[in-house]
């Protein structure tokens, strides 16, 4: 018994002493080299605190997926029929033999995590970096952006237990590296240019894009929506602040037919705030709410603010704010987020994770709309590049991408407008006809610089040039997809007002709408490109394209294509 003991205590040490070689770690992500403008500027320090996530493998995502097209799709029985919070978690929910293995792991290690998303498919713990290296056989180093100054704490490649495939998705932060640049708007020219008025053009917008201008434009409602339950939320990351004195600015500039103390409700998560200094008030906060206050009237809106408790970059942001919302039991009909990146900055079990939480919320009856990006076909900002770059999350399939227009009769294409094919997801069905003739009608243009298999992207467009805003106390035009993604979600939440008084369910995920029965009620825009790469991108045409989707939206046609 004694002598058992013994070696059982030996094999024991053996065990905790073993080099990450003999404990039978699988290599589980890596990325070829450092991304483009960041260099190793040394190690992390052994004793530094990481916070790291963990993601389980989740149940049934197939099975969810499936859910999200039956009650999305017009022409299903099921349309409209969104999934409860309940029944969300059960299709997401690891399997027990996962969370058992995970467990076990983290228990041997003497760690414990918290879950931080409501099915319990996230984990989150502090270890120092000398314990992740050992752990995850990794090399966590400083790296340095050179531009931008941008430190962050990651490693190129990383192994989890043999024991833990099949259970274990993935590390974060690990091989995903941050943003370095924030995708704001561009403050264009603050002395807005004259556009050529003629019969045809509303003469609200002969000088700056307004609310004014956009509801004769589109035809949208100036009357107050009359539901409470439906409700509208704004994204806000990197400390971008949305400051109340200059939406009652803009509301006295520009919306004299509603109160000007008309306003926002304040979330916050992972420690945001909202500061009211107009030295705080951020151009991409104010522009994306006085651009859903001011154009959704009547229509209860929330500026969520998500801090950096969490975080070195926008992704854990991302997804906090969706497991924030599925923990609802009624969340936001509409979610409108006008940040992003390159796709290609981001790992793909990353992506592919972030996509998965759209898919979850649509499935609760969201539209979750993101502005495309500013950089046409060479990223979310313009960029050097032989081979275009997508954007995230615009090539995820369970989400609505909103590029920019730009003129007003007729409507062309903003040039900075991102759009193209993803290269981590396919084309879903909902879309494969209008890709496949656009795809044919363009030929060998730009053949090999894109992926002619993934998903296209933007979805729809609006207006996001030359528009008026207040920021710290005076009024600027502003360009950049970052307007469209908020107007084109006020579009979206008083059809909604108008869905739920009648009695009918609100949207939802939109696309296989926006691409059946939804496709002819928006205004084709025909004309413009995107360019970038040296190239001049992709060109707008009648029908969808990749620089301005399927156009800009017609309420009026809308409102017969959600059959109100
Ligand atoms: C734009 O039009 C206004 C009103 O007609 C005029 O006063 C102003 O000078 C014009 N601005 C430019 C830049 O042409
Ligand atoms: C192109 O897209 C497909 C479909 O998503 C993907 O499987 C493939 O890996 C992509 N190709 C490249 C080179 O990224």
């Amino acid at each position: 018994m004694v002598a058992l003991r013994a070696a059982l205590i030996a094999s024991l040490v053996a065990l905790a002493c073993a080099s990450p070689a003999t404990r039978n770690l699988v290599l589980h992500e890596s990325r070829d080299g450092v991304p483009d403008g960041y260099v190793k500027s040394g190690s992390a320090s052994p004793d530094a605190n990481l916070k790291l996530r963990i993601a389980l493998v989740q149940g049934d995502m197939a099975g969810l997926e499936k859910a999200l097209y039956d009650v999305s799709t017009p022409s299903s029985s099921l349309y409209g029929q969104h999934l409860s919070k309940q029944e969300v978690e059960e299709y997401v929910k690891p399997k027990q033999e996962s969370v058992d293995a995970v467990n076990q792991w983290l228990s041997s290690e003497g760690i414990s995590a918290s879950t931080i998303s409501p099915a319990g498919d996230w984990l989150q713990f502090s270890i120092p970096v000398s314990k992740a290296n050992e752990l995850f056989d990794a090399d966590f180093s400083v790296f340095t952006h050179s531009e931008s100054g941008k430190q962050a704490v990651r490693t190129l490649s990383y192994s989890i237990p043999q024991e833990l495939v099949g259970h274990l998705d993935l590390v974060h932060p690990t091989i995903t590296f941050p943003n370095p640049y924030s995708h704001l708007p561009v403050v264009s020219s603050p002395a807005p240019k004259n556009v050529t008025v003629d019969a045809a053009v509303p003469s609200s917008c002969a000088r700056t894009v307004t609310p004014t201008c956009l509801q004769d434009l589109y035809g949208i409602p100036t009357t107050p929506a009359t539901e409470s339950s439906n409700r509208l939320a704004v994204s806000g990351f990197i400390e971008q602040y949305a400051n109340q004195a200059d939406l009652r600015t803009f509301l006295r500039s520009y919306r004299t037919d509603i109160s000007s103390s008309t306003t926002f409700t304040l979330e916050t998560i992972d420690g945001g705030s909202n500061p009211q200094s107009g030295y705080d008030a951020g151009v991409e906060a104010n522009l994306d709410i006085q651009y859903t206050v001011g154009l959704a009237t009547g229509v209860p809106t929330s500026f969520i603010s998500v801090g950096e408790d969490f975080q070195d970059g926008d992704l854990e942001g991302f997804l906090d704010i969706i497991n924030y919302l599925l923990d609802m039991d009624q969340p936001q009909q509409v979610l409108t987020t006008s940040y992003g990146q390159n796709e290609n900055t981001v790992s793909r079990s990353l992506a592919n994770n972030l996509c998965n939480a759209y898919m979850q919320l649509g499935a609760r009856g969201t539209s979750i709309l993101f502005a495309s990006g500013d950089g046409g076909v060479s990223g979310s900002q313009s960029s050097s590049c032989r081979n275009f770059v997508p954007t995230f999350p615009s090539g995820c399939p369970y989400m609505t991408s909103v590029g920019a227009t730009t003129g007003i009769n007729p409507e062309t294409a903003a040039d900075f407008s991102s759009g193209g094919f993803s290269n981590y997801w396919g084309v879903p069905s909902y879309q494969s006809s209008a890709v496949s003739s656009y795809l044919s009608s363009i030929g060998s243009t730009n053949s090999g610089r894109f992926n002619s298999s993934g998903r296209g992207f933007p979805d729809v467009s609006a207006q996001g040039e030359n528009v008026a805003i207040v920021v710290d106390g005076s009024r600027e035009g502003v360009a950049g997809t970052s307007c469209s993604s908020p107007i084109f979600a006020s579009i979206v939440s008083l059809l909604n007002d108008e869905l739920i008084a009648a009695g009918m369910s609100p949207l939802g995920f939109l696309n296989p709408f926006l691409y059946s029965t939804g496709a002819s009620a928006f205004n084709d825009v025909t004309s413009g490109d995107n360019p970038g790469c040296s190239t001049n991108g992709f060109s707008a045409t009648s029908g969808w394209d990749p620089v301005t989707g399927l156009g800009t939206p017609n309420y009026a046609k809308l409102r017969t294509a959600v059959g109100l």
